[in-house]
């Protein structure tokens, strides 16, 4: 569908450089909601501030794991039903390090902050609203990993 073509056109812009933009959405996410800055740990170090976080190699590797996944969707399209269980288990994952269900609508505008920063003006309407529909779409599967 063209919803679909949208979608798959505008990654292969993001795609070829994953952490760059994937750095983007993480900045953002950390200026909308800097309480989630805590809940990266890695060898039980808090990291002091987001600058600090977007460095460290340990994290960079979460970014290349986020873009990973929303390349997966993106490949999948048209059989995200395949994916249902990976996320659902992607869910229960993020439950057990503490996030809160309702902060992936916080990731969910930081990743069009990223990709309207990264495609500019060819990030028009029609495309923020094919994104917006993947997106909830991966989220609703991740969200039965809260529910029990
Ligand atoms: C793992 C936090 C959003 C994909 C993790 C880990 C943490 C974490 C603490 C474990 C440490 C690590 O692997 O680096 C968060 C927070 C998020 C967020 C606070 C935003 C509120 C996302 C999103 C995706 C994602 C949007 C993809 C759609 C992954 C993957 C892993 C992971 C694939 C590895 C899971 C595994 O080990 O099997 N996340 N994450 N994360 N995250 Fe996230």
């Amino acid at each position: 569908r063209a919803q679909q073509a949208l979608v798959r056109e505008s990654w292969q812009r993001v795609r070829g450089d994953p952490v760059q933009h994937g750095t983007v959405l993480f900045r953002r996410l950390f200026d909308l909601d800097p309480d989630l800055l805590p809940l990266f740990q890695y060898n039980c170090k808090q990291f002091a501030s987001p600058q600090e976080c977007l460095s460290a190699p340990e994290f960079l590797d979460h970014i290349r794991k986020v873009m990973l996944v929303i390349d997966a969707a993106v490949n999948q399209l048209e059989n995200l039903p395949c994916l249902e269980e990976y996320l659902y288990n992607l869910g229960k994952k993020h439950q057990a390090v503490g996030v809160k269900v309702e902060s992936f609508s916080t990731v969910g505008e930081s990743l069009l902050y990223m990709l309207e920063n990264c495609l500019g003006t060819a990030f028009c309407p029609d495309v923020r609203e094919a994104w917006t529909k993947l997106y909830d779409a991966v989220v609703k599967a991740m969200r039965h990993g809260w529910d029990t």
